[in-house]
């Protein structure tokens, strides 16, 4: 496994990593769930992804049952959590949402207690919060790892200049500033990576732990024939990601990404993934999953990544035309 450095920082994770958005606790039990997470740390995954709002705070009570049981030495792997909606679905109450100091801080106690760790190795601002200040944001996530509860901090879909903005005032007091966004990023979602983010790329630094990197398993063509039973899309309650992601145009596309994908010899969940990690400024692509089956073939775009020469990228644009045009000045 090969481990990249979240942007300017000395925090290494691994180029795959697990995550448990949708299957924790309402696709999988502990058991499936310690079988991935162990099968995942034993290939080399060190970060684990999870969320306050994830199956409503039972993702990560789930994950920390595992992590309490598999007896890892803490300091070989990453745990991160993300705040911003709460856990309480439709119960919540004005504070227990969004990014102020208030909810940040008591977020953070409850999903140390919710994961059993004593801190997190990252912690993310799950979306920009329209109605804090950026500053009140910094100077929580600051005192947070002062008080060492966590380790990095970080922001999930924000824009670049929301971003620069958090540089900006942890520049200005002396804090410490995000070092890590998590975008989604996959053949249909370019823009952040290939194109917003660039600038902060270059000036200040920027990890990215990417999610969806299969479109929630459409790139894996599994929904190329119809919705298989039991898979996300057939999800009661899922059905505005089906609609989302489900029609004429994109099941061309990976149909055609599955005729390269059997000319590479590879699976198309494999060159999915290795087309997402082949861009140097990913530093992870989050793996999702709710069978074994799927990790061991996800897996494979590591060994995938070397098929992915110039030609075969720009076979990849020719049938996506999505890419992303760039200023020519
Ligand atoms: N920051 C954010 O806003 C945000 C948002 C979403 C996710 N995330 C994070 O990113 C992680 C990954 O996202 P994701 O789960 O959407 O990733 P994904 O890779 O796009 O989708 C994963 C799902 O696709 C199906 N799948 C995976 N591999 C497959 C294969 N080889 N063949 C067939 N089906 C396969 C499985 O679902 P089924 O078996 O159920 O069909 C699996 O759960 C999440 O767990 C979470 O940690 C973050």
């Amino acid at each position: 496994m090969e481990y990249r450095r979240l942007g300017k920082s000395g925090l290494q994770v691994s180029t795959l990593s697990f995550g448990s958005w949708v299957s924790f606790s309402k696709q999988i039990n502990d058991k499936t769930a310690e079988e991935l997470m162990s099968f995942a740390y034993d290939k080399g995954v060190n970060f684990f992804d999870n969320a306050e709002i994830y199956a409503l705070g039972e993702s990560e009570k789930m994950m920390g049952r595992v992590i309490k049981k598999k007896k890892w030495d803490r300091t070989s792997f990453v745990v991160s959590s993300k705040v911003f909606w709460g856990w309480r679905g439709k119960e919540n109450k004005p504070n227990q949402t969004g990014l102020s100091r208030k909810h940040v801080i008591e977020a953070c106690n409850e999903a140390l207690q919710r994961l059993q760790v004593d801190y997190l190795d990252l912690y993310f601002c799950h979306r920009p919060d329209k109605n804090t200040p950026i500053e009140e944001t910094v100077w929580a996530m600051n005192h947070l790892i002062q008080q060492g509860k966590i380790l990095y901090w970080g922001t999930s879909e924000w824009s670049g200049v929301e971003i620069m903005e958090a540089h900006r005032v942890a520049a200005q007091y002396r804090l410490i500033g995000p070092v890590v966004e998590q975008p989604q990023y996959n053949m249909f979602e370019r823009e952040k990576l290939e194109k917003e983010y660039l600038d902060v790329f270059r000036t200040v630094g920027l990890g990215t732990t990417i999610w969806s990197p299969l479109a929630s398993g459409l790139l894996s063509g599994k929904y190329n024939d119809g919705i298989p039973k039991g898979s996300r899309f057939a999800l009661q309650g899922f059905d505005w990601l089906r609609d989302r992601w489900v029609g004429e145009d994109k099941i061309k596309k990976v149909k055609k990404i599955a005729d390269l994908a059997k000319k590479l010899g590879i699976s198309t969940a494999a060159l999915s993934i290795a087309w997402c990690i082949k861009n140097p400024n990913v530093s992870t692509a989050i793996l999702g999953a709710t069978k074994k089956q799927q990790l061991i073939e996800n897996l494979k775009s590591l060994e995938a990544l070397p098929l992915l020469t110039p030609e075969v990228m720009e076979k990849i644009d020719d049938i996506l035309k999505n890419k992303p045009v760039l200023p020519d000045y």
